[in-house]
């Protein structure tokens, strides 16, 4: 039956031909281990009202745990995937091999000044396909009038708002840019008729500065930050 809600309609029928869209949601460190990320995941499709990408918010607390209780509602067909975010080689791996189901994305702090390409590597061993959260970094290091992103765009007449989300297509990688304004929203997304050429995605490439500018996961004073965030339930 058809239906208005665009979160209800089969994959590959949602928005535009070609372009199936994911309702995604995650576990909260404070739910995580088995029993909480259960309750979890009932409170969240009682809100939605469907089934979507359930995602481990963070690599801390008891997200084995967790995992297994999100395997159990892929195996259920309650979710249509599970995965994670923010998880870095070592527990990326050891997720991986303490269980059955291997995360499907990993959601992770990716834009051009990092593009965290060690651990898309061992990503793609296992065909996890990267996430970008914070794609436009946030705004940080003039990222919208950056030199070398606006002369790219220059020749085709794209803003570097555009050819982030380009290149991080080109790249495989999956990105959840945000605005809270229409116009920008369309500019973001009006990334179809044009392709970034090798030398234009070689320059890109050196632009990585190799370290997070945003969330340091592996940081012990992240560690007591996120610990320390008390939600209602
Ligand atoms: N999994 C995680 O741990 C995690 C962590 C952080 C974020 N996220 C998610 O990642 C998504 C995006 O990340 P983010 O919001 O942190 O960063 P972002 O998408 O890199 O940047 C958002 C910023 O860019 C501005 N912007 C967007 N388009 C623009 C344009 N065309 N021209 C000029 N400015 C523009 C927005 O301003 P306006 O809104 O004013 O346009 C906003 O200030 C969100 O859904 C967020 O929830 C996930």
């Amino acid at each position: 039956m058809e239906t208005s809600r665009p979160w209800e309609r089969p994959p590959g029928r949602a928005g535009s031909p070609g372009r199936p869209l994911f309702l995604t949601s995650k576990v909260r460190i404070q739910d995580a281990g088995y029993d909480k990320t259960l309750r979890s995941f009932e409170k969240t499709l009682t809100n939605l009202g469907t089934d979507y990408l359930y995602l481990i918010h963070m690599p801390y607390g008891d997200y084995h745990g967790s995992w297994r209780a999100m395997e159990e509602l892929l195996r259920a067909g309650r979710v249509r995937a599970i995965g994670v975010c923010n998880f870095l080689p070592d527990r990326l791996c050891d997720l991986i091999l303490s269980h059955e189901a291997v995360p499907a994305v990993n959601q992770i702090e990716l834009h051009p000044f990092c593009q965290q390409r060690g651990l898309r590597e061992i990503m793609a061993q296992y065909q996890i396909r990267p996430m970008a959260w914070a794609p436009f970094a946030e705004g940080l290091n003039g990222i919208f009038r950056h030199p070398v992103l606006s002369a790219i765009g220059a020749q085709y007449g794209k803003t570097p708002a555009q050819v982030v989300p380009r290149w991080l297509r080109q790249e495989g990688v999956v990105a959840i840019p945000k605005s809270v304004h229409a116009q920008r929203i369309q500019e973001n997304f009006a990334v179809d008729d044009f392709r970034l050429s090798p030398a234009d995605m070689v320059q890109i490439h050196a632009l990585d500065l190799e370290h997070s500018l945003i969330l340091e996961v592996s940081s012990v004073s992240e560690v007591y930050r996120l610990h320390s965030i008390r939600f209602e339930q």
